[in-house]
């Protein structure tokens, strides 16, 4: 019988600790007596035929790397049916019956169109955001935090020099995960995020009141999805009469080593991967519930919706004052 084959590949936006999880991938995939695939460049690797077997070797000195080494992309074609069938015959005519994707949910949609065209795929949360309902964390999400984290206290220095107010704004277009679990470990006097509505007046409120018990500077942490961080600035300012910054984050949070914790689950689900394609079980995403690694079906874990901690969000809301 014919060694069974899997491949491993990374979608959508790069996250710290994708290098993990492939890692996991070839060497898990190894030891289950599979070759095992590199996909370079995200879907689109299957459609243009950039592959390459990978050994115990190839993966030997990532785990501490950000980005990925496999490189990623968006792949507009691979939406498309005639694009998924024809990167399946291309997996059947290299003998791949698997393939884990490592990404965001727009990946888990390729995933699941793929294993429709006949290759079974799982797929692994990896993306910064955070922004997968199915799973309490994804792979990324404690690197980005923690830069986050680093770059906010750098700026409060700055300030809290001035008696400034800084207004930093932290990735994520859907979800304020980044921003609340930043946000409250800097002492942000406001966080504004996605899912909750904002008012101005209410920041102005804020600001106003601690200014009446001696605090001078402030920082606000920003979701992208709410954005307009400069409009911000500029109202505090005429308002306020206080100096105000805005600074953007942006991709400094996509990129560095990624901490420990992200190490380790990204090495924790691409094993758990492996197992499902080396038993034959595809369509699935693997996903993290009360600190456990499980999978669950792609479909369902697609309909699921986000749930915003909003008991956390309160208790920001109470003690940075
Ligand atoms: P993420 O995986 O981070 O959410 P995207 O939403 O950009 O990122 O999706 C990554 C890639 O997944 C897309 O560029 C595309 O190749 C694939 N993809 C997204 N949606 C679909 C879909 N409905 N059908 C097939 N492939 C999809
Ligand atoms: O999904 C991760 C993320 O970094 C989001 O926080 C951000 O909105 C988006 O990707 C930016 O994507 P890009 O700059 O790659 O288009």
């Amino acid at each position: 019988m014919a060694q069974k084959a899997i491949a491993v590949l990374t979608s959508g936006g790069d996250a710290p600790g994708m290098n993990a999880a492939v890692r996991a991938v070839v060497r898990s995939g190894i030891n289950s007596k599979m070759k095992v695939f590199g996909v370079y460049r995200g879907f689109n690797g299957l459609l243009n035929k950039e592959i390459e077997e990978m050994t115990l070797r190839s993966v030997s000195e990532i785990i501490g790397n950000g980005g990925t080494m496999l490189y990623t992309a968006r792949s507009e074609e691979f939406k498309k049916k005639e694009a998924q069938l024809r990167a399946a015959d291309f997996c059947r005519s290299k003998g791949i019956s698997g393939v884990v994707v490592i990404g965001g949910d727009g990946s888990f949609q390729g995933a699941r169109a793929l294993t429709e065209a006949g290759i079974n795929c799982i797929g692994v949360p990896g993306t910064i955001d955070n922004d997968i309902a199915c799973s309490e964390y994804t792979v990324g999400f404690d690197t980005a935090m923690n830069t986050a984290l680093e770059m906010v206290d750098r700026i409060r220095d700055t300030a809290q020099s001035h008696d400034r107010c800084s207004i930093v704004e932290v990735m994520g277009r859907r979800c304020g995960d980044i921003a609340l679990q930043t946000g409250i470990a800097t002492g942000a006097t406001a966080i504004l995020v996605p899912e909750i509505e904002y008012n101005t007046d209410d920041i102005i409120n804020r600001i106003v009141k601690t200014q009446k018990t001696g605090k001078k500077h402030f920082i606000i942490v920003v979701a992208e999805g709410v954005g307009k961080v400069n409009d911000l600035a500029k109202e505090i300012e005429d308002k306020l009469h206080i100096e105000a910054r805005a600074t953007i984050l942006g991709h400094v949070q996509r990129g560095g080593s990624p901490t420990l914790r992200d190490r380790v689950v990204a090495s924790q689900m691409g094993y758990k991967a492996v197992q499902l394609l080396a038993n034959d079980i595809g369509n699935r995403v693997v996903a993290m519930r009360n600190g456990k690694i499980i999978d669950l079906d792609i479909t369902e874990a697609l309909s699921m919706k986000r749930v915003f901690d909003e008991e956390l969000y309160q208790i920001a809301k109470t003690i940075s004052i």
